[in-house]
């Protein structure tokens, strides 16, 4: 099984993004890991860089709009080549959500859902899939969620955002399953990670029931699976098996313990 020679990683200040480059780091892995907040990506490339012997450069960005965006690859390509490197694999990770009633949720908060879990999303795949196919190698691994499998109530954009990561990853997987490019969308329950208390989840009964693992411990699953080409990935079995079970469970019942997973069994307030 090969694997990647220089990775970009988005939203790889914190959580998810951060576990996968240390992950890869360990792995001999290169790595472009792209953010906001600079002072967290350069502190992880003086701390990588020397401990594994790989290249790690640093593009800060604010990934909201088709612009920053396109800049922001640019950047990442010149950051790779100067290094002798080819970007041939993306961990497209940035993500957002809020527990809130959708009547009381700002459209601004709406739209910065939809810019980084979807629209950036799907433009840094359109930007990395045409030299990958055209190189006959690469990975993907699109970081969706198991909230991706149901709609969820006081989460409404947040799980529709999900929805579309993995329709999309298991599309894409499709058209290039006769090649030698991997993608995989890897739906993680519950993770430990500045998520829950940025989203307004920390009270969740969620994180209540199912015990969250830690990031670290999602990123080497993730980074395994895509490795393998798997097209979804469940983080754990437990939730494996409730996603297999939501195949045949009545639409109704999912919904309702959803919302009460979510705090929206009861009237709105
Ligand atoms: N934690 C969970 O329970 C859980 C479960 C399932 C799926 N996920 C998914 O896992 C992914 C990573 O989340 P996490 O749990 O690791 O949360 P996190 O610790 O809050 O990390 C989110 C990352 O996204 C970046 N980001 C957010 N908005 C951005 C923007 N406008 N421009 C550039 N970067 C941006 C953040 O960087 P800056 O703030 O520095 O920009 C940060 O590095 C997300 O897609 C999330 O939906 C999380």
């Amino acid at each position: 099984m090969g694997k990647p020679i220089c990775a970009l990683i988005t939203g790889a200040s914190s959580g998810i993004g951060e576990a996968f480059a240390r992950v890869m780091a360990a792995e001999g892995i290169n790595l472009v890991l792209m953010a906001r907040r600079a002072d967290r990506l350069e502190a992880l490339r003086r701390e990588l860089e020397p401990a594994h012997r790989v290249k790690v450069a640093v593009v800060p960005c604010d990934i909201r709009t088709a612009e920053s965006r396109a800049g922001a690859w640019e950047q990442a390509q010149k950051a790779a080549t100067t290094s002798g490197l080819e970007i041939d694999c993306l961990i497209n990770n940035a993500g957002l959500g809020e527990s809130t009633w959708f009547v009381k949720q700002d459209w601004s908060r709406k739209a910065e859902m939809i810019d980084v879990n979807v629209s950036a999303l799907t433009h840094f795949a359109s930007l990395a899939l045409p030299p990958m196919a055209a190189a006959n190698r690469g990975w993907i691994c699109n970081v969706s969620s198991t909230a991706g499998f149901m709609p969820g109530p006081k989460m409404a954009v947040y799980y529709a955002t999900k929805a579309y990561v993995t329709s999309l990853s298991e599309a894409l997987s499709y058209e290039v399953r006769h090649s030698g490019v991997k993608i995989s969308a890897l739906c993680p329950g519950p993770v430990k990670t500045e998520f829950a208390p940025a989203a307004k989840m920390d009270s969740s009964r969620l994180f209540q029931v199912i015990k969250p693992m830690t990031s670290e411990q999602v990123a080497r699953i993730g980074y395994l699976a895509m490795l393998r080409g798997q097209p979804v990935v469940v983080d754990s079995w437990l939730l494996a098996g409730a996603t297999f079970m939501n195949r045949f469970l009545p639409r109704a019942m999912i919904l309702k313990t959803t919302a009460f997973l979510n705090g929206a069994g009861g009237r709105r307030k």
